[in-house]
Protein backbone atom coordinates (compact mmCIF):
# COMPACT_ATOMS: atom_id res chain seq x y z
CA UNK A 1 0.00 0.00 0.00
CA UNK A 2 1.48 3.79 -0.83
CA UNK A 3 2.41 5.77 2.12
CA UNK A 4 -0.24 8.41 2.66
CA UNK A 5 1.27 11.94 2.90
CA UNK A 6 0.22 13.60 5.82
CA UNK A 7 -1.56 16.84 5.35
CA UNK A 8 -0.04 19.56 6.01
CA UNK A 9 -0.34 21.02 9.54
CA UNK A 10 -2.32 24.36 9.54
CA UNK A 11 -1.94 26.38 11.68
CA UNK A 12 -5.11 28.37 11.75
CA UNK A 13 -4.83 32.06 13.44
CA UNK A 14 -7.50 32.90 15.98
CA UNK A 15 -10.06 35.67 15.44
CA UNK A 16 -8.46 39.07 16.79
CA UNK A 17 -9.46 40.02 20.31
CA UNK A 18 -11.09 42.09 21.38
CA UNK A 19 -13.32 42.21 18.71
CA UNK A 20 -13.40 45.58 16.98
CA UNK A 21 -16.65 47.75 17.91
CA UNK A 22 -17.73 51.08 16.33
CA UNK A 23 -16.66 54.29 18.72
CA UNK A 24 -17.13 57.75 18.81
CA UNK A 25 -16.82 59.48 15.29
CA UNK A 26 -16.23 63.40 16.32
CA UNK A 27 -16.55 66.00 13.84
CA UNK A 28 -15.50 66.64 9.68
CA UNK A 29 -12.88 68.57 10.02
CA UNK A 30 -12.41 71.71 8.18
CA UNK A 31 -10.45 72.96 5.27
CA UNK A 32 -9.21 76.29 4.63
CA UNK A 33 -10.58 78.34 1.67
CA UNK A 34 -7.18 78.57 0.05
CA UNK A 35 -6.85 74.85 -0.76
CA UNK A 36 -8.39 73.51 -4.19
CA UNK A 37 -10.97 71.27 -3.71
CA UNK A 38 -12.33 68.35 -5.96
CA UNK A 39 -15.42 68.98 -7.35
CA UNK A 40 -17.43 66.33 -4.69
CA UNK A 41 -16.09 68.01 -1.77
CA UNK A 42 -19.11 70.32 -1.11
CA UNK A 43 -21.79 67.91 -2.79
CA UNK A 44 -20.53 64.53 -1.17
CA UNK A 45 -20.98 63.25 -4.97
CA UNK A 46 -18.26 62.58 -7.31
CA UNK A 47 -21.25 61.73 -10.07
CA UNK A 48 -20.25 59.15 -12.90
CA UNK A 49 -16.52 58.73 -13.76
CA UNK A 50 -16.11 60.80 -17.72
CA UNK A 51 -12.19 60.39 -17.10
CA UNK A 52 -9.72 58.76 -19.68
CA UNK A 53 -8.16 55.84 -19.08
CA UNK A 54 -5.05 57.68 -20.08
CA UNK A 55 -2.99 60.59 -18.55
CA UNK A 56 -1.50 64.01 -20.75
CA UNK A 57 2.31 64.70 -19.73
CA UNK A 58 1.26 67.55 -17.41
CA UNK A 59 -1.45 65.60 -15.53
CA UNK A 60 1.09 62.76 -14.95
CA UNK A 61 3.43 65.12 -13.55
CA UNK A 62 0.80 66.80 -11.38
CA UNK A 63 0.29 63.02 -10.13
CA UNK A 64 4.29 62.93 -9.36
CA UNK A 65 3.17 65.33 -7.27
CA UNK A 66 0.13 64.32 -5.66
CA UNK A 67 1.94 60.73 -5.21
CA UNK A 68 4.70 62.40 -3.28
CA UNK A 69 2.30 64.07 -0.75
CA UNK A 70 0.43 61.19 -0.34
CA UNK A 71 3.82 59.03 0.21
CA UNK A 72 4.67 61.57 2.53
CA UNK A 73 1.87 62.30 4.71
CA UNK A 74 1.61 58.25 4.73
CA UNK A 75 5.47 58.49 6.12
CA UNK A 76 4.90 61.08 8.59
CA UNK A 77 1.24 59.37 9.79
CA UNK A 78 3.25 56.31 10.49
CA UNK A 79 5.84 57.53 12.90
CA UNK A 80 2.67 58.28 15.26
CA UNK A 81 1.42 54.60 15.40
CA UNK A 82 2.24 53.57 19.06
CA UNK A 83 -0.34 52.09 21.49
CA UNK A 84 -2.42 54.96 22.96
CA UNK A 85 -2.94 56.72 20.10
CA UNK A 86 -6.67 56.80 18.32
CA UNK A 87 -7.81 56.99 15.08
CA UNK A 88 -9.08 60.13 15.57
CA UNK A 89 -5.97 61.66 16.13
CA UNK A 90 -3.98 59.78 13.48
CA UNK A 91 -7.20 61.84 11.26
CA UNK A 92 -6.40 64.92 12.40
CA UNK A 93 -2.23 64.11 11.96
CA UNK A 94 -3.08 63.47 8.06
CA UNK A 95 -6.01 66.00 7.85
CA UNK A 96 -3.19 68.94 9.10
CA UNK A 97 -0.09 67.74 7.02
CA UNK A 98 -2.10 66.84 3.84
CA UNK A 99 -3.65 70.88 4.41
CA UNK A 100 0.17 72.05 5.07
CA UNK A 101 1.27 70.66 1.87
CA UNK A 102 -1.01 72.84 -0.41
CA UNK A 103 -3.29 69.19 -0.85
CA UNK A 104 -7.05 68.47 0.48
CA UNK A 105 -7.62 65.11 2.25
CA UNK A 106 -9.22 63.04 -0.56
CA UNK A 107 -11.96 61.03 1.64
CA UNK A 108 -13.57 64.28 3.12
CA UNK A 109 -17.10 64.47 2.25
CA UNK A 110 -16.33 61.98 -0.68
CA UNK A 111 -19.57 59.85 -1.15
CA UNK A 112 -20.68 61.25 2.10
CA UNK A 113 -17.22 59.65 4.14
CA UNK A 114 -17.08 61.72 7.11
CA UNK A 115 -13.09 62.10 8.00
CA UNK A 116 -9.80 62.67 6.23
CA UNK A 117 -8.32 59.61 6.11
CA UNK A 118 -9.31 55.53 6.52
CA UNK A 119 -8.10 53.56 9.32
CA UNK A 120 -9.30 49.86 9.92
CA UNK A 121 -8.01 47.95 12.38
CA UNK A 122 -7.18 44.36 13.04
CA UNK A 123 -10.34 42.12 11.46
CA UNK A 124 -11.32 45.83 9.61
CA UNK A 125 -10.86 44.95 6.12
CA UNK A 126 -11.05 48.50 4.65
CA UNK A 127 -12.81 52.18 5.25
CA UNK A 128 -12.69 52.20 8.96
CA UNK A 129 -13.66 55.98 10.37
CA UNK A 130 -11.62 57.25 12.66
CA UNK A 131 -12.93 57.19 16.13
CA UNK A 132 -11.88 57.53 19.82
CA UNK A 133 -10.58 54.05 20.42
CA UNK A 134 -6.86 54.20 21.56
CA UNK A 135 -4.62 51.74 19.57
CA UNK A 136 -3.23 48.57 21.88
CA UNK A 137 -0.29 47.04 21.76
CA UNK A 138 -0.58 43.62 19.32
CA UNK A 139 -3.16 45.63 16.67
CA UNK A 140 -2.48 46.04 13.32
CA UNK A 141 -3.42 49.27 11.30
CA UNK A 142 -3.82 50.33 7.69
CA UNK A 143 -3.74 53.69 7.31
CA UNK A 144 -5.04 54.86 3.76
CA UNK A 145 -3.91 58.35 2.69
CA UNK A 146 -5.52 60.08 -0.23
CA UNK A 147 -4.61 63.51 -1.33
CA UNK A 148 -5.97 66.03 -4.29
CA UNK A 149 -3.15 68.09 -5.22
CA UNK A 150 -2.51 69.96 -8.64
CA UNK A 151 -6.30 68.63 -9.99
CA UNK A 152 -5.49 65.10 -8.98
CA UNK A 153 -5.54 62.81 -6.55
CA UNK A 154 -2.32 60.11 -4.82
CA UNK A 155 -3.57 57.18 -3.38
CA UNK A 156 -1.54 54.84 -0.99
CA UNK A 157 -1.67 53.02 1.95
CA UNK A 158 0.55 51.06 4.36
CA UNK A 159 -0.04 48.14 7.24
CA UNK A 160 1.68 49.00 10.44
CA UNK A 161 2.26 47.21 13.63
CA UNK A 162 1.12 48.38 16.97
CA UNK A 163 3.42 47.39 19.49
CA UNK A 164 4.06 44.07 19.85
CA UNK A 165 2.73 41.98 17.34
CA UNK A 166 1.95 38.36 17.25
CA UNK A 167 3.44 36.08 14.63
CA UNK A 168 0.61 35.44 12.22
CA UNK A 169 -0.58 39.22 11.98
CA UNK A 170 3.50 40.02 10.76
CA UNK A 171 3.50 37.26 8.43
CA UNK A 172 0.15 38.19 7.09
CA UNK A 173 1.45 41.86 6.84
CA UNK A 174 4.75 40.59 5.60
CA UNK A 175 3.05 39.11 2.40
CA UNK A 176 0.66 41.36 1.71
CA UNK A 177 2.87 43.81 1.17
CA UNK A 178 4.83 41.73 -1.43
CA UNK A 179 1.50 40.13 -3.05
CA UNK A 180 1.03 44.21 -3.54
CA UNK A 181 4.23 44.04 -5.51
CA UNK A 182 3.77 40.71 -7.14
CA UNK A 183 0.98 42.07 -8.98
CA UNK A 184 2.44 45.39 -9.37
CA UNK A 185 5.35 43.68 -11.16
CA UNK A 186 3.16 42.43 -14.08
CA UNK A 187 2.18 45.70 -14.97
CA UNK A 188 3.86 46.78 -18.48
CA UNK A 189 2.45 48.67 -21.74
CA UNK A 190 0.40 45.30 -23.26
CA UNK A 191 0.44 43.41 -20.23
CA UNK A 192 -3.39 42.34 -19.07
CA UNK A 193 -5.46 43.25 -15.92
CA UNK A 194 -6.10 39.64 -14.96
CA UNK A 195 -1.89 39.50 -14.77
CA UNK A 196 -2.15 41.57 -11.97
CA UNK A 197 -4.65 39.53 -9.76
CA UNK A 198 -3.24 36.36 -11.32
CA UNK A 199 -0.18 37.33 -9.45
CA UNK A 200 -1.50 38.30 -6.09
CA UNK A 201 -3.67 35.46 -5.89
CA UNK A 202 -0.65 32.91 -6.41
CA UNK A 203 1.23 34.50 -3.92
CA UNK A 204 -1.58 34.85 -1.32
CA UNK A 205 -2.22 31.12 -1.85
CA UNK A 206 1.16 29.86 -0.89
CA UNK A 207 0.78 31.40 2.35
CA UNK A 208 -2.75 29.96 2.79
CA UNK A 209 -4.20 33.79 2.93
CA UNK A 210 -7.56 34.81 1.95
CA UNK A 211 -8.17 37.35 -1.01
CA UNK A 212 -10.92 40.02 -0.44
CA UNK A 213 -13.07 40.16 -3.85
CA UNK A 214 -15.51 42.72 -2.63
CA UNK A 215 -13.29 45.93 -3.27
CA UNK A 216 -10.93 46.38 -6.23
CA UNK A 217 -8.47 48.42 -7.30
CA UNK A 218 -8.93 51.46 -9.34
CA UNK A 219 -8.58 53.94 -12.25
CA UNK A 220 -7.17 57.23 -10.20
CA UNK A 221 -6.07 60.35 -12.00
CA UNK A 222 -8.33 63.59 -12.19
CA UNK A 223 -10.93 61.05 -10.55
CA UNK A 224 -10.67 59.52 -7.01
CA UNK A 225 -11.95 56.76 -8.93
CA UNK A 226 -12.46 56.01 -12.88
CA UNK A 227 -13.52 53.00 -14.48
CA UNK A 228 -11.05 50.89 -14.67
CA UNK A 229 -11.36 48.28 -12.13
CA UNK A 230 -8.14 46.16 -10.71
CA UNK A 231 -9.32 42.85 -9.08
CA UNK A 232 -7.11 41.20 -6.95
CA UNK A 233 -7.99 37.73 -8.05
CA UNK A 234 -7.67 36.17 -10.84
CA UNK A 235 -10.58 36.91 -12.98
CA UNK A 236 -10.21 35.43 -16.70
CA UNK A 237 -12.75 38.00 -18.12
CA UNK A 238 -10.70 40.78 -16.77
CA UNK A 239 -8.97 40.57 -20.20
CA UNK A 240 -8.26 44.59 -21.05
CA UNK A 241 -5.37 45.67 -21.87
CA UNK A 242 -2.81 47.56 -19.92
CA UNK A 243 -0.85 50.56 -22.22
CA UNK A 244 1.75 53.44 -21.58
CA UNK A 245 0.14 56.08 -19.09
CA UNK A 246 -2.64 54.22 -17.53
CA UNK A 247 -2.86 54.91 -14.03
CA UNK A 248 -4.42 53.03 -11.03
CA UNK A 249 -3.91 51.47 -7.91
CA UNK A 250 -3.25 48.09 -6.86
CA UNK A 251 -4.33 47.67 -3.50
CA UNK A 252 -4.60 43.86 -2.24
CA UNK A 253 -6.59 43.30 1.12
CA UNK A 254 -5.32 39.51 2.28
CA UNK A 255 -7.08 37.79 5.19
CA UNK A 256 -5.87 35.32 7.55
CA UNK A 257 -9.16 33.66 7.44
CA UNK A 258 -11.76 33.56 5.13
CA UNK A 259 -11.98 36.85 2.89
CA UNK A 260 -16.03 36.74 3.26
CA UNK A 261 -17.05 40.31 4.93
CA UNK A 262 -20.00 42.48 6.09
CA UNK A 263 -20.57 46.27 6.82
CA UNK A 264 -21.03 47.86 9.95
CA UNK A 265 -24.48 49.74 10.11
CA UNK A 266 -22.10 53.06 8.95
CA UNK A 267 -22.19 51.57 5.43
CA UNK A 268 -18.48 51.87 5.47
CA UNK A 269 -16.28 50.04 7.87
CA UNK A 270 -15.93 46.10 6.35
CA UNK A 271 -14.84 43.33 8.59
CA UNK A 272 -13.93 39.61 7.89
CA UNK A 273 -16.93 37.83 9.08
CA UNK A 274 -14.95 35.61 10.84
CA UNK A 275 -13.61 37.77 13.09
CA UNK A 276 -9.90 36.83 11.72
CA UNK A 277 -7.33 39.52 10.63
CA UNK A 278 -6.82 41.60 7.10
CA UNK A 279 -3.78 43.58 5.74
CA UNK A 280 -3.59 45.87 2.99
CA UNK A 281 -1.27 47.90 0.73
CA UNK A 282 -1.31 50.47 -1.76
CA UNK A 283 0.41 51.99 -4.57
CA UNK A 284 -0.67 54.47 -7.11
CA UNK A 285 1.09 53.89 -10.25
CA UNK A 286 1.06 54.87 -14.16
CA UNK A 287 1.99 52.08 -16.90
CA UNK A 288 5.21 52.62 -18.87
CA UNK A 289 6.58 51.15 -22.30
CA UNK A 290 8.28 48.69 -20.62
CA UNK A 291 6.92 48.55 -17.19
CA UNK A 292 5.78 50.64 -14.22
CA UNK A 293 6.14 53.66 -11.98
CA UNK A 294 5.09 54.24 -8.54
CA UNK A 295 3.82 57.41 -8.15
CA UNK A 296 3.09 57.47 -4.53
CA UNK A 297 6.83 58.24 -3.31
CA UNK A 298 8.41 60.76 -1.50
CA UNK A 299 10.65 63.23 -3.39
CA UNK A 300 13.48 61.06 -1.20
CA UNK A 301 12.44 57.76 -2.90
CA UNK A 302 10.64 56.96 0.22
CA UNK A 303 7.36 54.62 0.11
CA UNK A 304 5.87 53.96 3.74
CA UNK A 305 5.82 50.30 3.21
CA UNK A 306 9.64 50.14 2.38
CA UNK A 307 10.22 52.07 5.83
CA UNK A 308 7.63 50.17 7.97
CA UNK A 309 6.25 46.56 6.71
CA UNK A 310 8.01 43.88 8.38
CA UNK A 311 9.95 41.96 5.89
CA UNK A 312 9.35 38.41 4.27
CA UNK A 313 11.65 35.72 5.21
CA UNK A 314 10.24 33.51 2.92
CA UNK A 315 11.79 33.52 -0.81
CA UNK A 316 8.73 34.33 -3.01
N1 LIG B 1 -8.61 55.31 -0.39
C1 LIG B 1 -9.63 54.33 -0.62
C2 LIG B 1 -9.19 53.54 -1.83
O1 LIG B 1 -8.11 53.04 -1.81
C3 LIG B 1 -10.98 54.91 -0.83
C4 LIG B 1 -11.55 55.53 0.36
S1 LIG B 1 -13.08 56.16 -0.03
C5 LIG B 1 -13.46 56.98 1.36
O2 LIG B 1 -9.79 53.46 -2.85
F1 LIG B 1 -14.49 57.68 1.11
F2 LIG B 1 -13.66 56.10 2.31
F3 LIG B 1 -12.44 57.73 1.71
CO1 LIG C 1 -7.57 53.20 -3.80
CO1 LIG D 1 -6.70 54.21 -0.80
Amino acid sequence: MAKRRRKKQQVVAPPSEPPMRPGIIGLSRTVPASIPKPPYAESGDPGPSISSLVRSPAELDAMRRAGAIAAEVLIHAGKFVEPGITTDKIDEIVHNESIRRGGYPSPLNYRGFRKSVCTSVNEVICHGIPDNRPLLDGDIINIDVTVYFDGVHGDNSCTFLVGDVDEHSKMLVAETYVAMMEGIRTVRNGSKVHDIGRAIERHARKHNLGVVREFIGHGVGTEFHSDLQIPHYYDPRAKTEITTGMTFTVEPMLTLGDPSLYLWDDHWTALTADGRRSAQFEHTLVCTDDGFELLTVAENGDTAAELYAPKSDAVS
